[in-house]
């Protein structure tokens, strides 16, 4: 097996009262495109930051192409200039005094490179970005997403064996954040780099990802290919926050050798014991929309109907606990209507309770 080209091994960050990493470990294989998703605040860009060396972990260790580059045991901190990887942020900071091709070139001086090695080496990444036309101009004299492509080109120019990225394109409008990521995908290619992308953008993370990392509250609760994230979710949490629409968790009790969920008969509960708690998952296009009660139907309140492209996502509301279902065909029912939702014989699959709530259920 070839070695890592990032590995994470218990890293930690506490910023004062708050562990905004909580004990994360992770291989990046080398050239992989690994996408950290997550909610607000779970701890995506420390993570980042960390990796940069923009930040010093409390504990763990941090190797990058088999060096170790932080280490909080033998109190290593590699200098961001010296960790071989370049950030991308989601602002673009360009120099404002400096023209396009002064701003490409700037990390190569400061990394002391010669005059012609520097000018060879900005006019190829200016080609790679396909912004060749713009060398002379000032950031103020171009449109916010050449200035990202200049951000990019930047980055790019010392050649970092690793690549982070922070929602490098959430600042752009939704036409061009679809051109750019055919773009990243492109430049991830000719460049061979390994990348690391935080994203909350789900659909950005699925198009770009070789791997997908899911974090919740400091810690990565599954990596997998984005193909098996959404097929096999390891955890509720998982199965409810990754999905277009997520998958519905819902807590089911065994009661006389069945799971209910409140008064409603699921399924046999084979070999799980009395009185235990289970979640489990119904992926919305397994439910459907019945106008009757019956059995598997739960009594639900429809909070919206969004149509997409001959479907209809339908979300409903049973309680306090929100269940969405996609049907194939277009469906014209107004909020606040009493329906039902028909699970199938069976959920997808089954999780322990081991306590943690699941995002959606
Ligand atoms: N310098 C800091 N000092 C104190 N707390 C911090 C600091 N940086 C981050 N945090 C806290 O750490 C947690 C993780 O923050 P982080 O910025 O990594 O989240 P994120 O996943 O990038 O969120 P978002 O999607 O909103 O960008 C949050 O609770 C945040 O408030
Ligand atoms: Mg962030």
């Amino acid at each position: 097996m070839t070695e890592p080209a990032i590995e994470v091994r218990k890293l930690w960050k506490r910023f004062g009262q708050v562990d905004a990493v909580a004990g994360v470990d992770l291989d990046v294989p080398p050239g992989a495109f690994l996408v950290l998703l997550g909610p607000s605040g779970c701890g995506k860009t420390t993570v980042l930051r960390l990796l940069a060396g923009l930040e010093e972990p409390t504990t763990g260790e941090i190797r990058i192409g088999g060096r170790t580059v932080a280490s909080g045991a033998q109190g290593t901190m590699v200098p961001p200039a010296g960790r071989g990887a370049g950030l991308v942020f989601q602002s673009y900071a360009l120099w404002p005094h400096m023209t396009v091709w002064g701003n490409i070139e700037w990390p190569l001086k400061v990394a002391r490179w010669s005059p012609a090695d520097r000018s060879a080496r900005v006019r190829e990444v200016l080609s790679l970005l396909s912004i060749e036309d713009l060398e002379g101009r000032y950031p103020s004299e171009i449109s916010g997403g050449q200035q990202q492509r200049v951000a990019i080109a930047r980055t790019l120019a010392p050649r970092p064996r690793v690549l982070l990225f922070d929602e490098p394109l959430s600042n752009l409008d939704a036409k061009l954040r679809v051109e750019m990521r055919a773009e990243l995908l492109r430049i991830h290619r000719a460049t061979g780099a390994t990348s690391v992308y935080v994203t909350h953008d789900q659909i950005e993370a699925l198009a770009l990802a070789t791997h997908v990392a899911v974090m919740r509250e400091g810690r990565i609760e599954q990596v997998a290919p984005p193909a098996d994230i959404l097929a096999t979710p390891a955890t509720p949490f998982v199965a409810t926050f990754v999905g277009t629409p997520p998958g519905n968790v819902v807590p089911a009790v065994v009661h006389e050798g069945r799971f209910w969920w409140h008064d409603v008969d699921l399924a046999p509960a084979g070999g799980v014991s009395e009185g235990e708690r289970r979640w489990l998952l119904y992926r919305p296009e397994q439910i459907s929309v019945c106008a009757e009660p019956g059995p598997r139907r739960v009594q639900v309140t429809l909070a919206e109907a969004l149509p997409l492209v001959g479907r209809t996502v339908l979300t409903c509301w049973h309680g306090s606990s929100r269940i969405t279902a996609v049907v194939d065909r277009v469906v014209r029912l107004d909020p606040g209507a009493t329906l039902y939702l028909g699970l199938p014989d069976a959920p997808a699959t089954s999780y322990a309770d081991n306590g943690s709530q699941a995002g959606g259920a």
